[in-house]
């Protein structure tokens, strides 16, 4: 657990939402989110998210301390997850794994970015220096954003991940250090306020 405290934000379009940490009591709300997300996308979840003891399983994860959770809300139902995973390996502490998921009817009005921007801050108090990626290559929108933040793709492992279906997909790491990200998320958040 971190001491994130809440934010509300106004996405794009007008709607006003908030972002805080992900709490034990979420489980029935993160289920249902899950089931807002599209088949395709859930595919290349790392687990089958439509499974209580999954969703549970991730929120216990937090407790460990090397997952940091953050959920954004609206009318009181979680649209946005996203995830800081520090690693509990001593040459790799100082690098931190970012993953986020937004729900259909909240893409491309700016969330992503929210959600990035908001793990940015918490990467920084663990003291993180670099930030990886990790996603299928047929992941576009993932790949666009992550491109849009400053990552780099570093590697691709041909057949390396299997979908939920069960089929081979090659997998890509991207990676960004802490100083470029935080200048790409200054520059499309001014850019942002110019444009309002
Ligand atoms: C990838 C994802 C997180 C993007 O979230 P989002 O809230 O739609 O992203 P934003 O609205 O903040 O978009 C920021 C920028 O990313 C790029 N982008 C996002 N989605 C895109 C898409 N479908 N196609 C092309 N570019 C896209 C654009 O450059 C966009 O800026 P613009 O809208 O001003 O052009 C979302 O599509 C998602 O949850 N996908 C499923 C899970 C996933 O793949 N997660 C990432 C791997 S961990």
């Amino acid at each position: 657990m971190t001491n994130y405290t809440p934010k509300q934000f106004k996405l794009k379009d007008g709607t006003e939402i908030e972002v805080r940490e992900m709490k034990d009591v979420d489980l029935e709300l993160s289920l249902d989110f899950f089931k807002t997300i599209n088949e395709e996308e859930r595919l290349y979840l790392r687990m089958d998210v439509t499974k209580r003891e999954n969703v549970k399983k991730r929120i216990q994860q937090m407790k460990s301390g090397l997952v940091h959770r953050l959920v954004a809300t609206y009318k009181d139902k979680i649209i946005a997850d996203g995830a800081l995973e520090l690693s509990q390996h001593g040459w790799e502490e100082h690098v931190g794994e970012m993953r986020i998921i937004i729900a259909d009817y909240f893409q491309r009005k700016g969330l992503g970015m929210i959600m990035a921007r908001e793990l940015y801050y918490l990467a920084a108090s663990a003291k993180l220096e670099e930030i990886v990626v990790r996603m299928m290559r047929t992941q576009d929108a993932a790949k666009n954003i992550f491109r849009k933040l400053g990552f780099h793709e570093e590697v691709l492992l041909p057949d390396h991940v299997k979908d939920l279906t069960g089929k081979s997909q090659d997998l890509i790491i991207m990676r960004c250090y802490m100083k470029e990200l935080w200048q790409e998320l200054e520059d499309y958040f001014s850019d942002m306020r110019m444009h309002r």
